[in-house]
């Protein structure tokens, strides 16, 4: 992919447009890759505001951190594919690059992964808080109030407009979010926590606080190769809902903790972050590779609010490129496990089959995402289906923090969108013995 001619934001081009005679000028800013976008700014010196629900033709912001090109199935993190990032590098590495804009040399990486191993720990009122939520508790519930406990706790001293500072909360955050995401999951299972173990790199880390029964709990190094690929796939994806949540939570000057914990709540909606938990209740409701053309069939009938969970992308109108590598660690992992016949996976292998071929998805260019195969993988591995979300919020902190700290990093606005109104005309108001 060439280098594109972006000039950024300063253009001499411009688009017009004309209203009731009048013309206005707009600068055409042009992206280093990717889509022109028009600054409306002067639109409202003129007396009008533009009008996009979903945010589907509106650029939020200006970022460096990662392009997305959806005709294309492309991903870059700072420029480098998420392939060859997925193949040769790993999560912490990925981590180092949204943060800094480089991949770092040993040196550095050294230094950060030392660092993030010395932050696991989480304190023992954290700890004390988790274990307030009854068993049923869902996972992403609690890591909304952990990631809320982790402001509380952390806020006194943090100064956000102090570079270091900031660098101290993105590392913090990426080394405790897999304690949350452990210590919530023991909780339910009614386990006892075990404190982190420095010997171990970020991944196996997170595996044996999730799952060992004691110190003697053996790793299994496909396993845990695969859970830092499948954070590594959802590290970051531009200005999705959750982390564009994120950014006008930040916007505020709020506590960068508090803002991320916005973000949780907003990757918990199925039709986001939580999809992955919903391809498996839609797979077990499915029940059954016989199931599927009925299942298909509703999922085309406009009357009929079921999806095909997995499926589908406000950007990727081609396939995900995550959903490839994430099928191929799903093979690894069920090789690893050595189940072959899969029902689930074989399931989704045959919805895919046929969603694929089917002319409505095709017409719609409805793709697998990230989260169509995750959950066969998650589940493979031995987590429980309601922390599915939890371990894609353990893989997104890296993201959200990222895009917290380029947009705090430099001169912002605080985030205030504009409405259409459609509600009453001024009216008095009625005294309660005269109303109808
Ligand atoms: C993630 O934004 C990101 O980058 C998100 C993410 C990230 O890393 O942050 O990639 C992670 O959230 C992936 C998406 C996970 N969600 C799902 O898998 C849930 C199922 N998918 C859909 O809900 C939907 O596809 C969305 C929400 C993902 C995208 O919705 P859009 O872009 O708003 O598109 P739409 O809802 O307007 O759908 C367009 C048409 C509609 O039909 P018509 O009204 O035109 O007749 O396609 C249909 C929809 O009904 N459609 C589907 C469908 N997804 C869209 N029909 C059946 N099954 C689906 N999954």
């Amino acid at each position: 992919m060439a280098k594109g001619e972006g000039s950024g934001l300063d253009n001499e081009r411009k688009a017009q447009v004309s209203i009731d005679g009048a013309s206005i000028d707009l600068p055409v800013l042009s992206p280093t890759l990717g889509t022109d976008v028009i600054d409306i700014g002067a639109l409202t010196s003129n007396g009008y505001f533009t009008y996009d629900p979903g945010f589907v033709s509106t650029a939020s912001c200006n970022s460096s951190i990662t392009y997305i090109d959806g005709d294309e199935g492309v991903l870059l993190h700072r420029g480098y594919p998420i392939e060859q990032l997925a193949e040769q590098s790993d999560h912490l590495e990925l981590c180092h690059l949204l943060l800094h804009g480089k991949l770092p040399n040993a040196a550095e990486k050294t230094a950060f992964v030392n660092e993030i191993t010395s932050r696991r720990a989480v304190s023992p009122a954290i700890e004390a808080m988790v274990q307030q939520f009854s068993a049923g508790a869902h996972p992403m519930g609690i890591m909304t109030a952990l990631m809320g406990a982790l402001a509380a706790e952390e806020h006194a001293g943090i100064d956000i407009t102090n570079d270091d500072d900031r660098q101290r909360v993105c590392r913090d955050l990426i080394a405790k979010v897999p304690t949350l995401a452990a210590i919530t999951y023991r909780q339910g299972k009614g386990m006892k926590f075990l404190p982190p173990r420095d010997d171990l790199n970020y991944a196996e880390n997170f595996l044996y606080m999730t799952f060992a029964e004691d110190e003697d709990y053996e790793i299994n190094p496909v396993i845990a190769r695969a859970m830092d690929r499948i954070f590594m796939l959802h590290a970051d994806h531009e200005q999705n809902a959750s982390t564009s949540t994120v950014r006008l939570a930040g916007s505020t000057g709020t506590n960068p903790y508090a803002a991320i914990a916005a973000g949780v709540a907003a990757l918990w909606g199925p039709s986001h972050g939580g999809a992955n938990e919903g391809v498996l209740n839609m797979l077990d409701e499915i029940g059954s590779v016989d199931n599927i053309d009925t299942y298909v069939g509703k999922a085309k009938d406009r009357d009929d609010p079921f999806r095909v969970m997995g499926f589908g992308h406000r950007v990727y109108k081609n396939y995900d490129p995550r959903a490839k590598v994430m099928q191929d660690t799903c093979h690894e992992v069920l090789n690893e496990r050595g189940v072959q016949d899969n029902e689930t996976l074989k399931m989704a292998q045959a919805l895919e089959k046929i969603a694929l071929e089917d002319e409505y998805f095709v017409e719609k260019r409805l793709y697998p995402n990230v989260d169509f195969f995750s959950g066969v993988t998650l589940k493979a591995v031995g987590i429980p289906v309601e922390m599915f979300t939890a371990i894609f919020t353990l893989g997104r902190t890296p993201g959200w923090i990222a895009h917290w700290d380029e947009m705090v990093g430099e001169a912002y606005k605080i985030g205030r969108p504009r409405q259409l109104y459609l509600g009453e005309t001024r009216r008095d108001f009625v005294p309660i013995d005269q109303r109808s």
